[in-house]
């Protein structure tokens, strides 16, 4: 089985919460409650949690990653942060055009085409986000945009590069909202989503790439749509925040 090859991950998405000293605490406890996983656990924290989640989390299974990154290497850019310093501090994935940002910080195809080429180039991990909103489902255009999503998102990244290269699937209408998309719906653009892979790199990279569901994936509902062939594991948001949620949605991506 193909899924059985690719690397399984559950990624959480903390959002803007958690001061430097909450992270402390819930890391201290997620510390305990995902050891023995059998996907690679992530936890993608706000700027200002990075060197406490990176400290942390040191010798543990858990591997942390920002939730943005600016494109250019350095210089006049008041409030940005580079591909560079988050690798000296020791970080190893970045969040890249979550449909928040592409809502609220202007984030176009363009900029997370930029932003995921600086990521890669600096060594980073981008999980690069793409997914359509309520009213692009119900016009029935969901399969061309997250197609272009992907293709421009992917622009300018080798083959090589696509091994760093983690996709999440994230149906705005879904996210935070406790409305999940049915497995169905999220094996279907998943699948396609590997289908443009396969064209623009082959059918080998194209079986290899992780492909992430996010979007109120809950305790309750990770099983099956874990269980989906195209589906490789979770960006959670809310349920990332408790340990115990969040651990049992890792348990759920063991299941073959
Ligand atoms: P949610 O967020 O799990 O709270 O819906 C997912 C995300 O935005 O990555």
């Amino acid at each position: 089985m193909d899924k059985q090859n690719r690397k399984a991950i559950i990624a959480g998405n903390w959002k803007m919460n958690k001061t430097a000293t909450e992270a402390a605490e819930l890391i201290d406890a997620l510390i305990p409650a995902v050891k023995d996983a059998g996907c690679e656990v992530v936890i993608c924290v706000p700027f200002t949690d990075l060197v406490t989640a990176v400290a942390k989390t040191k010798g543990t299974n858990i591997h942390v990653g920002a939730e943005n990154v600016h494109f250019e290497k350095s210089g006049a850019f008041t409030g940005e942060i580079s591909a560079d310093m988050l690798v000296d501090l020791g970080v190893e994935y970045v969040v890249i055009g979550h449909s928040e940002r592409r809502q609220y910080f202007a984030e176009t195809n363009e900029t997370v085409n930029k932003r995921a080429r600086a990521a890669l180039a600096a060594g980073l991990k981008p999980i690069i986000c793409v997914g359509e909103s309520l009213d692009q489902r119900e016009q029935g255009v969901t399969e061309e945009l997250v197609r272009m999503q992907v293709k421009i998102a992917l622009n300018g990244v080798t083959a090589d590069e696509l091994k760093n290269v983690v996709i999440a699937y994230e149906p705005i209408w879904a996210i935070g909202t406790g409305k999940t998309a049915t497995s169905e719906q999220a094996q279907e653009v998943c699948e396609g989503i590997r289908a443009v892979i396969r064209k623009i790199y082959g059918a080998r990279p194209a079986r290899a790439v992780s492909i992430l569901y996010g979007g109120s994936m809950n305790a309750k509902n990770a099983y099956e749509l874990l269980a989906q062939p195209d589906i490789d594991g979770g960006l959670i948001g809310g349920a990332s925040l408790k340990p115990v949620d969040f651990a049992t949605i890792i348990a759920a991506s063991n299941q073959e």
